[in-house]
């Protein structure tokens, strides 16, 4: 779109061919992609002009990997160790990083929490920038958190402001070491017309948010929206510029919080940060390893404790599985915090391999306390809670099971089954279910607690759901 009075140019770039049009259409005319085009802003000619001439920056050459300066990596932390593990040891200066979650989940809390963090810890003050929020909202949820008695509540600037350029403005006037933006979808740059939250707005704001955070050395952090299926919305686009990506995760009527690297430059994503939602904001929780598991008085049939592993940590979680008769030909598979995908595979393995025939029959899988886990050594105790509800039999008490399904119904070792079975041990299970093979589990016991290999899917039903099949679960245990 071109405009009189010297604004800068604005086109419609399709982002599948890159060919650039002067309007908005629906399909693209180079390459016939629907709904491609994305209206960015038409930079200046200058700046090529500038790259192409001689360069006196030696670091604008190549050079010998030997001698490249090591980056001074400045970090801020936040003050809250869990968050401040997950982005590996706080926040970079100069970096962008993206924080991600459904609305509702406690972005705004958490941010706010990690400013006044920012200052408890020496930093000199924080930017937030809201554009969903007044000023005022969001000085009541700093009255909430408590935070207006501290040093944060001067330290702390707050302006309630969408337009990504005075954003810029501000922060190069009060020179902040974090500028927090809430949120991305709210950004707008003035050249474009698109709306907020429009992928041109979404991603030339984020461009702009970069040049800000690079040229000032500022951490800078977006907070983004994530749609129902879990992507960022918009966003989408935004997760290869920027630094690091943070994903809040867990169910927005209940209290635990996942928090999570799914991309981080500058740390490994290997860290979990497990949170608590309550009346004065997120707090971490003390034990993390049973934090997602539910308490019962009794052992329930469909229920199976798992022992995963979210990066580094171990975390034990319930599976719990309902099946039901249902309406033959229209059976239904409702999964939540698992693969739903991986559900029907291993019902299919459970009705072929071990005689736990699911055909007819409704069935439900549910992560306790709101979970996601994408692991496939989720698979055997998905499979044991689905056969545990259709013989409406418990599995042995304080059993816990892990291991991958195989189409075969045999069972194949996941990773760090050692460092699983020392948690589970820990809270106080006493048998632990895992495939033949799995290293460390060759042992009888794990601190005291009883390790039973099996080899197949039908194996380990016998051997958890106990009756009949008492026999084959004290083979292994004389090992
Ligand atoms: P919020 O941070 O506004 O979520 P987001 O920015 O991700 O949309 O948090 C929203 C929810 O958190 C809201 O339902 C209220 C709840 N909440 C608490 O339970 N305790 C608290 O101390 C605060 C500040 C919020
Ligand atoms: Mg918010």
């Amino acid at each position: 779109m071109t405009r009189a009075g010297g604004r800068p140019q604005t086109r419609f770039v399709c982002q599948s061919c890159g060919e650039s049009f002067l309007r908005w259409e629906g399909q693209c005319r180079a390459c016939n992609a629907w709904n491609s085009l994305v209206e960015s802003v038409v930079r200046e000619p200058r700046r090529t002009a500038a790259r192409r001439a001689p360069s006196t920056d030696p670091a604008a050459r190549p050079t010998s990997l030997a001698a490249v300066v090591e980056p001074l990596v400045g970090r801020q932390r936040v003050g809250i160790s869990e968050l401040d593990r997950v982005l590996g040891g706080g926040l970079v200066a100069g970096s962008v990083v993206l924080v991600g979650g459904e609305p509702g989940i406690g972005k705004s809390t958490l941010l706010l929490q990690a400013a006044a963090g920012v200052v408890a810890s020496g930093g000199s003050s924080v930017l937030y920038a809201t554009g969903e929020e007044s000023a005022a909202q969001v000085r009541l949820r700093a009255a909430r958190l408590g935070l207006l008695d501290g040093p944060a509540a001067e330290a702390i600037r707050v302006v309630a402001e969408s337009d990504v350029g005075r954003i810029a403005e501000f922060a190069r006037a009060e020179r902040p070491d974090v500028v927090v933006v809430d949120s991305i979808q709210t950004a707008t740059v003035d050249e474009l017309d698109g709306a907020a939250g429009s992928v041109g707005q979404v991603r030339e704001s984020a461009l702009r948010l970069m040049e800000l955070a690079k040229g000032e050395g500022i951490a800078v952090v977006l907070v983004g929206h994530v749609t129902k299926d879990g992507s960022l919305a918009g966003p989408k686009t935004l997760e290869h510029l920027v630094d690091a990506v943070i994903n809040i995760e867990g169910e927005r009527f209940a209290a635990l919080r996942l928090v999570r690297a799914s991309k981080n430059r500058f740390g490994s994503i290997e860290e979990v940060g497990v949170f608590e939602m309550g009346d004065v904001g997120l707090s971490e929780v003390a034990d993390p390893a049973r934090a997602f598991l539910s308490e019962h008085d009794a052992p329930a049939a469909g229920s199976v404790v798992a022992p995963t592993l979210e990066g580094s940590r171990p975390i034990l979680v319930e599976v719990q599985a309902l099946v039901a008769p249902g309406n033959v030909g229209m059976p239904r598979r409702t999964a939540s915090g698992v693969d739903s995908n991986r559900i029907g595979l291993l019902i299919a393995v459970l009705g072929r391999r071990a005689g736990i025939g699911l055909a007819t029959h409704d069935v439900y899988v549910n992560l306790a306390g709101g979970l996601s886990v994408g692991e496939p050594g989720l698979d055997l105790p998905i499979a044991l809670a689905l056969a545990s509800s259709l013989r409406d039999r418990p599995v042995r008490d304080l059993t816990v099971a892990i291991g991958e399904v195989g189409l075969l119904g045999e069972l194949r070792p996941v990773a760090g089954v050692d460092r699983r079975l020392r948690e589970a041990a820990r809270l106080g299970f006493r048998r632990a279910v895992v495939p033949v093979g799995a290293r460390g589990a060759a042992v009888g016991r794990v601190n005291g607690m009883e390790v039973l290999p099996v080899g197949t899917l039908r194996e380990a039903i016998e051997v958890s759901l106990g009756g009949a099949a008492e026999r084959v679960a004290s083979a292994p245990a004389r090992c």
